[in-house]
């Protein structure tokens, strides 16, 4: 592994100024491609979040006055800046955290159309204006920002989640205090980076680097922070549901998945086995929606197998600031040990390995943390390698007999963020569209890809009922107020003058 030594260093941005923290600690960022140190991110005490949140609820109080027209324009300004940095922002992605270009170039994309989508917000941000039931009354209900919102993100979207979370916060008038996963810091800076060059007032936005178990938990702990959203492990988000139900918080939780896309018989093939590769090895399978089980029907078993394994042992491994690189690395050591030991649970569940299955070893892919893509067929839906997220480049191949038993085999899992179907029959597309249990549904598409403008997230226990993305994250961070206005000059009773005859 190399050693590199380099002096750059990831500080903590709070009330608009690069600061470091209580303890001059760091730990190292590194290039999941080549082990490279690219820098050193800032570990936090729980001061250093304090700080942060009495920032961030200082500047709360001018904030949430400003008109929201004039805080989307901070959201334009800062959707510009998105778009003019879109290429060196994707390379430094793809090396800190190892996707490939043109997918880290989809991704700050993704964050730049929600910049754009969430700017629009602040001239419409719409409530509702209904008739009163009495007379020279008004009644109307507006929403009203929460307060100060703690978002914690995840390594494997560091850019374009973040966004999903901070511009709907910051449109409707709270204010952030930001925990960046500690494998992507540099992405988290340079966002930072643009959110102060686009002028935003200081406190709106606070940057506090560290590990979940310390800077995470003192912002759930926090009593002035009013809402967490939190995208990452079911194991995490779990606790953070129980701690935050303590303290009466709204928490909004994104968390695993088990997608699965399911192929009949009446499929296009060649479409539905696009679709298998680019969702379970897209971002070396590292996607809360990536496909981790295929559904096929048994009457075209072989020939998906035999189709997918070919092209999956066709995909290059490498760097992915190679234009030719199919798949890059995963995150880290402890992800790629992790993996491989799913594998292992596979082969002892008795599932057939059909292709895969390795650590990827060579002189230049040892240096970074490579598993080869990886293919189970025969396997049965309750094993475990068919109902626990590996987050990595692993397929379970699960033959069924029929739609109904497909169905029933994509429902049957703990999570439900993402599936989809292959299927030429209408009557089959509308059904499953109807019975697939989770938040996402794609039809003759793979389980990846959802845009920015419709509702993000998932049913059971990949969620907790909220959503990111689209119009619905305005409900996470904002209270509906309910509006009444008697301009009669006199007690009016509602319910009871309106009706004056009731016996
Ligand atoms: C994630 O993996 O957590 O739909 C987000 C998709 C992307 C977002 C993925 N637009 O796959």
């Amino acid at each position: 592994m190399s050693t590199t030594s380099t002096t750059v260093r990831y500080l903590n941005h709070i009330n608009g100024e690069w600061v470091t923290a209580a303890r001059e600690e760091y730990k190292d960022n590194i290039n999941p491609a080549t082990g490279e140190i690219l820098g050193h991110v800032i570990q936090s005490a729980p001061e250093d979040v304090d700080r942060a949140v009495q920032a961030a609820k200082a500047a709360h109080k001018s904030w949430r006055l400003v008109p929201a027209p004039e805080r989307g324009e901070y959201l334009y300004r800062i959707g510009q800046l998105l778009k003019e940095r879109k290429e060196q922002l994707a390379r430094t992605l793809t090396q800190e955290m190892g996707k490939v270009l043109v997918e880290a170039r989809g991704e700050v994309q993704e964050a730049i159309d929600m910049a754009f989508f969430m700017a629009g917000e602040g001239r419409r941000l719409a409530g509702q204006t209904v008739p009163a039931e009495l007379p020279d009354k008004h009644a109307m209900s507006v929403r009203a920002p929460v307060g100060v919102v703690g978002i914690i993100t995840p390594w494997n979207f560091p850019i374009a989640i973040a966004t999903w979370k901070m511009f709907p916060a910051i449109v409707s008038g709270n204010t952030v205090v930001w925990k960046p996963a500690s494998d992507t810091p540099a992405m988290a800076c340079e966002m930072m980076k643009i959110i102060e060059e686009a002028g935003l007032p200081k406190g709106v936005v606070n940057l506090v680097y560290g590990s979940g178990g310390t800077v995470g938990n003192a912002l759930v702990e926090h009593p002035d922070v009013n809402v967490i959203s939190f995208t990452g492990s079911s194991e995490v988000g779990r606790t953070i549901a129980a701690k935050g139900g303590q303290l009466l918080k709204k928490v909004s939780l994104e968390m695993g998945g088990k997608n699965a896309i399911i192929i009949m018989d009446d499929a296009d093939l060649q479409l539905a086995l696009d679709g298998v590769l680019w969702s379970a090895f897209g971002t070396t399978g590292q996607r809360c929606t990536a496909c981790s089980r295929l559904i096929v029907h048994r009457s075209v078993q072989q020939e998906v197998e035999r189709e997918l394994v070919r092209r999956a042992q066709a995909l290059t491994l490498g760097n992915g600031l190679d234009e030719h690189v199919d798949v890059g690395p995963v995150i880290n050591r402890s992800a790629l040990e992790q993996i491989d030991k799913y594998v292992q649970i596979g082969q002892e569940e008795g599932a057939t390995l059909l292709s895969g299955g390795q650590i990827a070893k060579g002189e230049l892919l040892s240096k970074g943390y490579f598993y080869h893509p990886t293919i189970f067929t025969n396997v049965s839906p309750t094993m475990r390698i068919a109902q626990e997220e590996i987050f990595g480049p692993v397929l379970s191949i699960i033959p069924v007999d029929s739609f109904e038993e497909a169905i029933e085999v994509n429902n049957a899992v703990a999570y439900g963020l993402s599936s989809a179907i292959y299927t030429n029959n209408v009557n089959r597309v509308f059904r499953a569209m109807r019975d697939l249990d989770t938040g996402l549904v794609y039809i003759n598409a793979g389980t990846i890809g959802a845009e920015i403008h419709l509702p993000f997230g998932g049913t059971k226990h990949t969620g907790n009922g909220h959503r990111d993305s689209g119009l619905a994250a305005l409900d996470v961070f904002t209270e509906w107020k309910s509006i009444y206005v008697d301009y009669s000059g006199k007690l009016q009773r509602a319910q009871i003058d309106n009706h004056p005859k009731d016996k």
